[in-house]
């Protein structure tokens, strides 16, 4: 098929079938084009190749290298080439290699020869770097509110639990006693992290490549700062070779992204964990549970599988690029086009996933009953026990073994530590006396760990409002790096 047979309506003048048409004399093989296109990937960078372009152009204005009139026809032919594309109705051709060659081809069509001064001292190579990091610095701020908006709904639910006994557990069995607020709130410190993680990637995202050309500059007399200024990046690429090659701020961003799925993933399976008959801790609302095709009286926690299971996919994301990476002598290779799908994935995969879990953790239904009975097991006041032994002189080894012991006597007499009578307390040790029964209270063993990043409801109560304001200092923080 001849090219011109694609071509949309726009000026009769000569558009090249290839940007490369003057070196190579053949066309370009149909199975070269499919084998090497990214254009259905990188579509989706439109709207950051024509703010990259646009400033570009305004740039080669401003410093003299395109002329008044051309700016003009650039500046409103990319614009729209931008309606064109957000309105669906943009006329793609199949031989588009990428987004970026679509918009300069189609740009051709509507405006004729200006267009081709606009790739003026400029590469494919610092522009889609340009894109790429545009695009990561907009994400950056909405993986940051949507970390915000799940931690939000977190405190919420914590803000409801401070006094709500809950087992905490290791190795998945029964230890000590926390709140659920407290439990809560450990998901909301991993969410500080991540945001945390997330901003300080942004900084180094925040670095303008346009100007490094293919690889090695341009010997035009073009002006980084002008465009450095229109988008607005904090600072200048510092060497041309690393800024068409470099993908680290692309690494960190799916590297956060993992890390934060990683930690969506724990929640997840606890809350399937919880939501089972055998544990019964939580119900999930009828409208994020599914249904059995199969068992009549299934309800599934599928959401939060599949936010447990994409976790795995996102990891994949992080193996994928860094794989990409790792050979690549400099400057530019075209592997590193790879690095788009794994990107786009793991970030779309992860903001997803935080808007839904966020909904289910706001629709939970917690049964702080079910919670309170078996928070209220005995043997999670063990080291209590052995603890109030050592407040009164005992060294800890042997108050442990002491109350190991009585907990075996228990455990072989199918008894548990409340069954334990004074006298028999006694006969463990002469530092025992009828205090020691006071101790099993869950509130009250709540209430004996009052220390910073302590479960104790007046440490959480602490802990909440350094939270709230840690999570409002996200938000404004977000807000001023979307300008
Ligand atoms: N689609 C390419 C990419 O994403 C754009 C750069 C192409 N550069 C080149 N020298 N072939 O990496």
């Amino acid at each position: 098929m001849a090219a011109g047979k694609r071509r949309a309506p726009g000026p009769a003048r000569h558009v090249p079938a290839k940007v490369w048409e003057g070196r190579l004399g053949a066309r370009t093989a149909r199975a070269v084009e499919e084998y090497t296109a990214s254009y259905a990937v990188d579509r989706r960078l439109f709207g950051e190749d024509i703010e990259g372009s646009l400033a570009h152009a305004r740039m080669l204005r401003e410093v003299g290298l395109i002329g008044e009139a051309d700016h003009r026809a650039i500046r409103s032919g990319l614009r729209t080439v931008r309606d064109e594309l957000e309105r669906g109705e943009f006329p793609a051709a199949s031989a588009d290699e990428d987004i970026h060659t679509a918009i300069e081809r189609r740009l051709h069509e509507l405006i004729g020869p200006a267009a081709g001064r606009l790739h003026t001292g400029r590469s494919r190579n610092d522009q889609v770097a340009t894109d790429v990091r545009l695009w990561c610095r907009r994400r950056t701020v909405e993986l940051m509110l949507g970390c915000a908006g799940l931690q939000e709904a977190l405190l919420a639910r914590a803000g409801e639990h401070r006094h709500t006994p809950v087992p905490g557990y290791t190795h998945t069995q029964r230890a000590q006693v926390v709140s659920l607020a407290h439990h809560l709130l450990a998901y909301v410190e991993m969410l500080q992290r991540d945001v945390e993680r997330l901003a300080d990637g942004y900084r180094r995202c925040d670095v303008l490549p346009l100007g490094s050309g293919a690889l090695a500059g341009t010997t035009l007399p073009i002006d980084r700062r002008i465009t450095q200024r229109a988008l607005g990046f904090g600072a200048l690429s510092a060497n041309s070779l690393d800024a068409v090659s470099d993908r680290d701020f692309a690494v960190e961003m799916v590297s956060s992204c993992a890390l934060l799925m990683v930690h969506l993933s724990r929640f997840a399976e606890e809350i399937v964990l919880w939501t089972t008959a055998e544990f019964g801790f939580a119900e999930l609302p009828d409208s994020h549970a599914t249904g059995s095709s199969l068992m009549p009286q299934k309800k599934n926690p599928d959401v939060l599988e599949l936010a447990r299971g994409r976790s795995g996919r996102v990891i994949g994301d992080l193996m994928a690029l860094l794989t990409a990476l790792k050979g690549l002598p400099l400057a530019y290779n075209r592997d590193l086009q790879e690095d788009k799908e794994p990107l786009f994935d793991a970030v779309d995969t992860t903001l997803a996933s935080l808007g839904i879990v966020a909904d289910v953790v706001r629709r939970l239904r917690f049964d702080t009953a079910a919670m309170r009975r078996a928070a209220s097991d005995p043997m999670l006041l063990a080291t209590d026990v052995a603890e109030h032994l050592v407040a009164r002189g005992m060294p800890f080894r042997e108050a442990h073994i002491l109350v190991g012991a009585a907990v075996r006597r228990c455990v072989g007499e199918g008894r548990t530590l409340t069954d334990l009578s004074l006298e028999e307390w006694r006969g463990l040790s002469d530092l025992l006396d009828e205090e020691v029964l006071a101790l099993f209270d869950v509130d009250a063993a709540l209430r004996r760990r009052e220390l910073p990043g302590g479960p104790g409801p007046r440490s959480v109560g602490r802990a909440l409002t350094r939270a709230a304001t840690r999570v409002a200092r996200n938000r404004k923080l977000a807000d001023a790096l979307a300008g």
